[in-house]
């Protein structure tokens, strides 16, 4: 919402040098209140701490922090109740806040921006909202995490094609499968504390680029936001935005991992495929084609890491030219941000939902195992246990029985004896037993391997490391 009735001739926060007003393009080019406005609990927390620094310090008076407190105080219920007029024509968040200070407590409020810039104000507020996403972030994730593990404990002996190139490969359990993704959430979940860590440290004082003659007291501010210290660089203070680029590159990289299940949820939960089925909650019909089932989510999952990627990208892109120190280039970096968190955050509920809303097809996934020759690998690693031919020579051996099995139309347990030994004489009747899947996934029992025994550790050590901070 904009008030242009308003719109003052000369901006009256810096108009000392200015005679005539910006033009309507300017307003609406350099205008960021549209969208910061969403730093506004951030930018009053702020002010409030910068200012009772002030006192400490004596740079102001206590009567007047305590006056200003108030009215920043004020502006926030305000917003919060939905009363707050912003102003396009007062550009950013921090102007429209000081404006209405001004409004409410007078010329006193002019005293806030003492030793203080909007450019170390945008920094701080910033932080300490990307901050905020890191850990509402880790709390989703952590969902995600849960609904993985259970799948994969409800699912630790159920037994499905393992694919490379996505061709048969070796049989794998589904609970295997899950835990997958669970590692990928685990790092990525180690990547937004890592971006949590790296950012905590307060930009307050650095000013527009130089610091500060007066005496203020950079750790108090720094501790009253829960920053770890006070950045050690005023130059760098206010030109850095790694911290939105980190987190939007863990974002990324955990929207990859969304998208990966994503695609394969779609493939299983196809007519061909019928691995699982998903939940009406996640799915939409088809106006034209009663049978469809469409999973729609799941694409839409897929499809949004692009634009997470894209944001990324964008930012990457706006900062790399950018002399020090700051240059308005870098109000495009909120857009790009907010737009990640909000898509981020949805696309992992949603992922969360589909896991545990979907239903498993226990039948089809292991009729899907008795194709392609999969248990191939067991054959070859059973003559070299056995008959204790070097692998290679198996391998061989193992890729003419294949070749056998493909020209008689069966798969390899369905060759008799002695058409394996066709191949290779010494092959005895106790081949028959790896060649199972059953015995393939329980015999892959090496640590991290598919075995339904090592799965359900798995599940118990990823309990246990969902709860780790
Ligand atoms: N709206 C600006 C931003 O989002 C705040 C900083 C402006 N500083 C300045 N010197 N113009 O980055």
């Amino acid at each position: 919402m904009t008030n242009d009735t308003q719109k003052p001739k000369a901006n009256s926060l810096w108009g000392g040098r200015f005679e005539g007003g910006v033009s309507d393009i300017m307003e609406k080019i350099n205008a960021s209140i549209d969208f910061d406005k969403l730093l506004y609990r951030q930018d009053i927390q702020g002010s409030i701490e910068h200012c009772r620094m002030l006192a400490a310090t004596g740079i102001i008076s206590n009567k007047d922090a305590e006056i200003i407190q108030s009215g920043l105080k004020k502006i926030e219920g305000e917003i919060e109740a939905g009363e707050f007029e912003f102003s396009s024509a007062l550009e950013d968040i921090h102007m429209n806040i000081e404006a209405r200070l001004t409004e409410i407590i007078g010329s006193t409020a002019g005293r806030l921006h003492t030793a203080r810039s909007r450019n170390d104000q945008v920094a701080t507020d910033f932080k300490l909202w990307v901050r905020q996403a890191c850990d509402q972030t880790d709390e989703a994730l952590k969902a995600l995490q849960l609904a993985l593990v259970k799948k994969a404990e409800e699912n630790a002996d159920v037994i499905i094609p393992g694919f490379t190139h996505l061709q048969s490969a070796q049989p794998v359990t589904f609970g295997h499968h899950m835990l997958a993704y669970f590692e990928m959430f685990t790092r990525d979940r180690g990547r937004f504390k890592d971006v949590r860590k790296r950012l905590n440290e307060c930009p307050l004082g650095a000013a527009a680029l130089a610091g500060t003659s007066f005496p203020i007291d950079r750790n108090q501010t720094s501790d009253a936001l829960g920053f770890d210290r006070p950045t050690a660089n005023s130059m760098d203070t206010v030109s850095d935005r790694d911290f939105a680029l980190e987190f939007m590159s863990a974002a990324a990289i955990s929207a990859i991992h969304v998208s990966r299940l994503a695609e394969e949820m779609i493939t299983w939960s196809c007519a061909q495929f019928k691995f699982i089925e998903m939940s009406d909650s996640f799915t939409t019909g088809s106006s034209i084609m009663p049978q469809k089932r469409n999973p729609d989510a799941a694409e839409l999952c897929r499809g949004k890491s692009g634009r997470i990627i894209g944001s990324l990208n964008s930012l990457l892109i706006t900062m790399k030219g950018l002399p020090l120190t700051f240059s308005k280039d870098m109000q495009e970096d909120k857009e790009a941000t907010f737009d990640v968190v909000e898509t981020y955050s949805l696309i992992i509920a949603a992922m969360t939902g589909m896991v545990l809303d979907m239903t498993i097809n226990v039948k089809e996934m292991k009729h899907a195992t008795e194709t392609g020759f999969i248990t191939a690998t067991d054959l070859a690693d059973w003559v070299v246990r056995v008959l204790g031919l070097p692998f290679r020579n198996a391998h061989h051996i193992t890729g003419s029985i294949v070749a056998l099995a493909e020209k008689k139309g069966c798969d390899l347990n369905g060759l008799s004896l002695e058409e394996m030994q066709s191949v290779e004489p010494k092959i005895t009747n106790d081949v028959f037993n790896v060649l199972s899947v059953e015995n393939s996934v329980s015999s892959r029992v090496s640590y991290g391997g598919t075995a339904p025994l090592k799965v359900l550790e798995q599940v118990e050590n990823a309990k246990e490391r969902i709860e780790c901070k």
